[in-house]
């Protein structure tokens, strides 16, 4: 978004499936995957989610840096300074497993359930420390901020948690695909995204050729395009690639295949992993999770969703809490904490310690704070919603949303504002 700086393209490498650049920004460097022509080291570019996306004319390019040149650094140091641990607060019954995380080694699953039945308030104020510092020193303080467009709120799918299952009594829109273009236009050029995930129910309404036309056009205005439209053929997915779509969001939502199967009927996790499975292998780019405290689900269940969102070797982590949402099967569900939230992205952040993971509106939506709180506890990245307001709140995937009422300015301003107070500098995080 505008909230991004240009890097210096520095070394083209090539490996077997992409072209690889290593990018430079004020002496850090990022791998990234190439995904333009034309291009030589020296020039100046912007990447996103680990691909670049986009040259930029050098003298623009000089122009932003000129801005960014004492920012990067005073940045740097505020996220440094809010990322140190005070080793003496460590609980004595976590400390040889924090100690461990310290020493980056994994962890077992058997380590991740002490973790996640700690309760005392000081235990989960260093696991959220030591989870920020574990961040830190992995990613420096890159952060990044995508726009999501939710294009349609039609679903051929019943699944139990969701607010626009099929079986919903709620007024349904489609976009059409001029609409979609144009919004996607509006989010480029008036707010400056660079990265838009691409978001809708399960909708066949939208055939190959539609999404194509979509896809190629939004790739056009030179960002990184993001599908999150559940599951579809693979072959689209295919064609969707060579479109330009180069990111795919797609949760598992629960590695419990009973739980899977109860909750998404007509569905299963196995035809799911392998959807996950063959959209990576196609080359995209991969976000991918799930929901947090289902019913029925134990911390077993959560520690298996972490482990199997990481055999996926995924670009981004995206989990939220269930939100249960007024009349679907899960509406009279109880709620997680705030805490096991915090506990789960620290969590992920020790078992992956290389990974992104998203902070999401459902966890913002269960509590407000929990944004800042989580970008403190091992989260890098976020998302604003950019659908134009007349669909915005149609796409009810659960109840009292966040970011409804404000308008797209005012959510961007409020994210910079809190990324810049954390420390956080919109240098891509590159790929691992
Ligand atoms: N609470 C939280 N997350 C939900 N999703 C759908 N319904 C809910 C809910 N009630 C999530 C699913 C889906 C994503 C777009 O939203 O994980 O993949």
């Amino acid at each position: 978004m505008c909230y991004a700086i240009p890097a210096k393209l520095i070394k083209i490498l090539k490996k077997k499936k992409h072209k690889i650049g290593i990018i430079d920004y004020f002496g850090e460097e990022r791998q990234v995957i190439i995904d333009i022509d034309d291009l030589k080291v020296g020039d100046y570019v912007y990447a996103q989610g680990g691909v670049l996306i986009r040259k930029v004319p050098t003298k623009e390019a000089l122009e932003i840096l000129e801005y960014w040149k004492d920012i990067f650094f005073q940045l740097k140091q505020t996220d440094e300074a809010l990322s140190k641990v005070d080793q003496d607060k460590l609980p004595p019954n976590a400390l040889a497993i924090l100690q461990k995380v310290n020493l980056r080694k994994s962890l077992k699953r058997d380590e991740m359930l002490t973790l996640l039945g700690l309760t005392q308030k000081e235990e989960l104020a260093v696991l959220n420390e030591i989870a920020n510092n574990v961040r830190q020193q992995q990613h420096g303080n890159s952060s990044c901020i995508h726009g999501v467009i939710e294009f349609s709120n039609y679903c051929r799918n019943s699944c139990f948690y969701c607010g626009i299952r099929c079986e919903q009594n709620i007024q349904r829109y489609r976009m059409s695909v001029e609409e979609i273009i144009a919004a996607a236009k509006e989010a480029v050029e008036k707010y400056g995204f660079k990265a838009l995930v691409l978001q809708s129910g399960e909708d066949l309404w939208y055939d190959d050729a539609m999404l194509e036309k979509i896809v190629t056009e939004v790739r056009a205005l030179g960002i990184l395009v993001c599908l999150s439209i559940g599951s579809r053929d693979i072959e689209t997915y295919r064609k969707l690639y060579a479109a330009g779509a180069r990111a795919a969001l797609i949760r598992f939502e629960t590695s419990n295949a009973e739980i899977f199967a109860k909750l998404r009927p007509g569905t299963n996790l196995q035809d799911r992993i392998k959807l996950i499975d063959d959209v990576r292998e196609l080359g995209f780019v991969l976000a991918t999770g799930f929901i947090l405290g289902l019913p029925g689900e134990t911390h077993e269940d959560i520690a298996n969703n972490i482990l199997l969102t990481k055999y996926f070797n995924p670009d981004m982590y995206t989990f939220g809490p269930l939100i249960p949402t007024q009349d679907t099967p899960l509406a009279n569900c109880s709620q997680i904490t705030k805490d096991l939230v915090l506990k789960a992205t620290a969590i992920t952040r020790f078992v992956d310690a290389n990974s992104n993971i998203l902070v999401t509106t459902a966890s913002e939506t269960l509590d407000k704070s929990l944004r800042k709180e989580a970008l403190l506890a091992g989260a890098n990245s976020m998302m604003i919603n950019v659908t134009p307001a007349q669909y915005r709140n149609l796409y009810s995937i659960y109840d009292n949303k966040t970011e409804d009422s404000f308008d797209v300015a005012q959510c961007i301003k409020e994210s910079i504002d809190l990324l810049m107070s954390l420390g956080r500098c919109p240098t891509d995080l590159g790929i691992s």
